[in-house]
Order: structure tokens, then sequence, then C-alpha cells
């Protein structure tokens, strides 16, 4: 008897947990089209261009760029984008970025895999 009761607790958790992870995915999908966001036109000039001026090229430019990328060139940009967007989204396997803690903003963070995901235009 004590250890339904047990199993019971343990799927009731299980299954608490795989709701909550649902729901989070939805926020996120929401998220990509809130009002807060304003994603109706993004471009890489408008909207890419100037988070990696904000946040990554003191340390992303020039011939002395850190990891030899140059985040104030959209070639640089689209050549090295799966580690730019492993590093901006704290994916295990790389860096973190900006370096020396905190992250780029959840607003600039979509308009930037909006950008990814719309094919990496040079607009
Ligand atoms: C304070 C300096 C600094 C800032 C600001 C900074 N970086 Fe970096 N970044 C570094 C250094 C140092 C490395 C490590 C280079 C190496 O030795 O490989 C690095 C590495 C990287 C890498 C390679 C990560 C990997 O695991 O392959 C990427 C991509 C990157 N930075 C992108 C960015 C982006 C995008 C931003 C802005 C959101 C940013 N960085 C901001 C200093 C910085």
């Amino acid at each position: 008897m004590k250890t339904k009761i047990k199993v019971h607790l343990v799927s009731v958790l299980a299954l608490t947990l795989a709701i909550s992870g649902c729901y989070y995915d939805n926020e996120e999908d929401l998220y990509l089209g809130s009002s807060t966001c304003d994603t109706t036109t993004v471009t890489y000039a408008a909207s890419v261009a100037p988070v990696f001026a904000g946040y990554c090229n003191s340390c992303h430019s020039g011939s002395t760029a850190s990891g030899n990328i140059q985040t104030d060139s959209y070639a640089s940009v689209s050549a090295n984008i799966t580690r730019i967007r492993g590093a901006i989204n704290h994916q295990s396997g790389f860096l973190s970025m900006p370096q020396g803690g905190g992250s780029l903003s959840p607003c600039d963070l979509t308009k930037i895999e909006i950008w990814i995901r719309k094919g990496m235009l040079n607009n």
C-alpha cells in the first residue's frame, strides 16, 4: 500500500513537470508575437547589427577580434552563426556571451532568432 502511494506521488510529480514544461514552450511561442517586443519588421541593419554593436563589437571587431569572430561584419556573423546562436542563448558546448555575465534581452534574442530563421538576409 505504502509503495503504491509513493508511485502515485512520483507520477503526479512527473506529470506536473511535463505539463509545466509544455506551458513554458507555449509561452515562448507566444513571446515571438508578443506586443511588448515589436517583431513586425526584423532586418539585419535595424534589429541585429545594433544589438551586436551594443554588446559585442567592443571585443569582436577588427583584426584582434576575440575568437576571430567579428560581430560588426555581416560576413563574419553569417559565417559563424551556429557558434553565435549557441553563445548568446547560453547553450551547452558554447562559451556564454556577452562575456563577463548577463544575457541579451529576451526581445533581442527573439529578433536575432527570427532573423536567422528567415534566412539571415543582409537587409
Ligand atoms: C568583454 C569581451 C567580450 C564581449 C563583450 C563579448 N565577447 Fe564573445 N568572446 C570573448 C572572448 C575572450 C572569447 C573567447 C575567444 C577564444 O579564445 O576562443 C569569446 C568567444 C565568443 C564566441 C565563440 C564561442 C564558442 O564557444 O565557440 C562567440 C560566438 C562570441 N564570443 C560571440 C559574442 C557575441 C555575439 C557577443 C555579444 C552578445 C559577445 N561575444 C560579447 C569576449 C567577448
